[in-house]
C-alpha cells in the first residue's frame, strides 16, 4: 500500500458501536427474511444510520452471512487501466482504476463501499463481485473511497484511500483526415513498444503521422531524420507530435526516452515512387510507361477502387500487377494521384 493510502482500523471505536452493530445484525436477518418488502424499510434505515448492508453503488443488498470472521488483514489495492498495481496518489481524469479488497474472509464479509469525499466528480461503479470497484474521475480535486467490512463475528473493519484527481484532458489530437493519420500511444505503454510489428502504422509520403500520447508517462519519437524529423522534446499525456512523412525509410524509430526496446513500427509507402516502379508489373512497365509521368498522368484523381478494378479486370494488360502489388501500395499510388 502506498504512503498516500491511509489505513484506518475501527477496532478502537468498536465497543461504542457494539450495541449498534448487534442491532444492525438483527436488522440484517430480519431484512433478509422480509425480502423485497424489506428493501423499502432498509432505504429508510440506511438514511438514518449512515449505511449498512445497502450498497449505494449497486443499489442492492449485500448477502453477508457465511463463515466470515475478521481476519485483521483487510487491504485495498489499486490497479491502473493496464492492470498494474497503482501506487501514485493521483487518479488521472477520464481513466478507470480498479480497486480490490483482499484479506482473510473478505469474500464472506459484507462490504460497503462509499465515497466519503469527492471533489473530483468521480464515479464509483460496481465490479463483478462485491470486493471490486471501479473509479473514474473527471475533475481536479480529491476523492476518498472508504471500504467497510462487516464480519459475521460482529466486528467491523474499514480502510480508506485518498487520491488527488485531475481533470479529463481535452483531446487535441483530432481524427484521421486524407492527409493525416492519427496514431495513439496507448495508456499503459510505459517503457514498452508503442505498437506491434505485426500491425505497423500505415502512412504515405506526403501525409502527416500525428502521434498522440494517451499514456500517463512522457514519450518522445526518436528518428534518424527519416521518415520525419526527430521529435525535439518529450510530450506529456494529451500532447501530440506531427511526424511529416518525407520518405519511406522507417528504420530505427523508437522512444527517445525509453530506449530501443520501445519500438514504433511504421510502414511508410511512397506512392510517387511506386507509380514509376517498373518492378511491380511483372512486365517491366510502370504506370508511367502507359499513363505518362505522375505530374501529367492520365489517371490523376483515380481511387484505390478504380486502380484495383483495372488490375483485376486486366485493363490494357494491367493484370500483370496482380499478386505483385499490395493493396497498401495501390492505396499509396492513389494518394499520390489525388
Ligand atoms: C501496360 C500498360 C499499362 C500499365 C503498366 C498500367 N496501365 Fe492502367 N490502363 C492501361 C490501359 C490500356 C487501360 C485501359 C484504357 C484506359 O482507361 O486508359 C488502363 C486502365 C486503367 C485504369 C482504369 C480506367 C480509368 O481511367 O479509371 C486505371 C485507374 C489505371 N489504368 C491506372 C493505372 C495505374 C495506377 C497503373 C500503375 C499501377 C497502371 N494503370 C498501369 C494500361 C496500363
Amino acid at each position: 500500500m502506498s504512503s498516500a493510502e491511509t489505513k484506518r482500523d475501527e477496532k478502537s471505536g468498536q465497543s461504542e458501536h457494539e450495541g449498534q452493530l448487534l442491532r444492525r445484525k438483527r436488522l440484517r436477518r430480519a431484512v433478509m427474511s422480509l425480502g423485497v418488502l424489506g428493501l423499502v424499510s432498509l432505504f429508510a434505515y440506511q438514511n438514518c444510520d449512515g449505511g449498512f448492508q445497502f450498497d449505494p453503488v449497486t443499489g442492492t443488498l449485500s448477502s453477508g452471512g457465511g463463515p466470515g470472521t475478521s481476519g485483521g488483514s483487510l487491504t485495498i489495492t489499486t490497479f491502473d487501466p493496464a492492470g498494474r498495481v497503482y501506487t501514485s496518489d493521483v487518479f488521472e481524469g477520464g481513466l478507470q482504476y480498479k480497486i480490490v479488497a483482499t484479506g482473510a474472509g473478505v469474500s464472506s464479509a459484507t462490504l460497503l463501499w462509499t465515497r466519503t469525499q469527492d471533489t473530483g466528480n468521480c464515479v464509483l461503479s460496481s465490479g463483478t463481485s462485491s470486493d471490486t470497484r471501479f473509479v473514474t474521475c473527471s475533475n481536479s480535486g480529491t476523492v476518498k473511497i472508504r471500504l467497510e467490512a462487516f464480519w459475521d463475528d460482529g466486528r467491523v473493519d474499514s480502510r480508506e484511500i485518498t487520491k488527488n484527481t485531475t481533470a479529463v484532458i481535452v483531446d487535441a489530437c483530432g481524427v484521421n483526415t486524407d492527409t493525416r493519420v492519427v496514431f495513439r500511444i496507448p495508456q499503459g505503454t510505459n517503457t514498452g513498444p508503442w505498437n506491434s510489428t505485426a500491425s505497423p502504422a500505415l502512412v504515405f509520403v506526403g501525409q502527416t503521422l500525428r502521434i498522440c500520447n494517451d499514456d500517463t508517462v512522457n514519450h518522445q519519437l526518436h528518428t534518424g531524420g527519416s521518415p520525419c524529423a526527430h521529435q525535439g522534446s518529450a510530450m506529456a499525456r494529451g500532447q501530440f507530435y506531427d511526424c511529416v512523412i518525407a520518405n519511406a525509410n522507417t528504420a530505427g524509430m523508437y522512444d527517445h526516452i525509453h530506449g530501443t526496446g520501445a519500438t514504433f513500427s511504421v510502414q511508410a509507402l511512397d506512392g510517387t515512387a511506386l507509380y514509376a516502379d517498373a518492378t511491380k508489373s511483372g512486365t517491366a512497365n510502370s504506370c508511367a510507361t502507359c499513363h505518362n509521368p505522375i505530374g501529367t498522368s492520365a489517371k490523376r484523381g483515380r481511387t484505390f477502387a478504380q486502380i484495383k478494378d483495372a488490375i483485376l479486370n486486366n485493363r490494357g494488360g494491367m493484370g500483370a500487377y496482380n499478386g505483385r502489388i499490395t493493396d497498401n501500395e495501390i492505396r499509396a499510388i492513389a494518394f499520390a494521384l489525388r
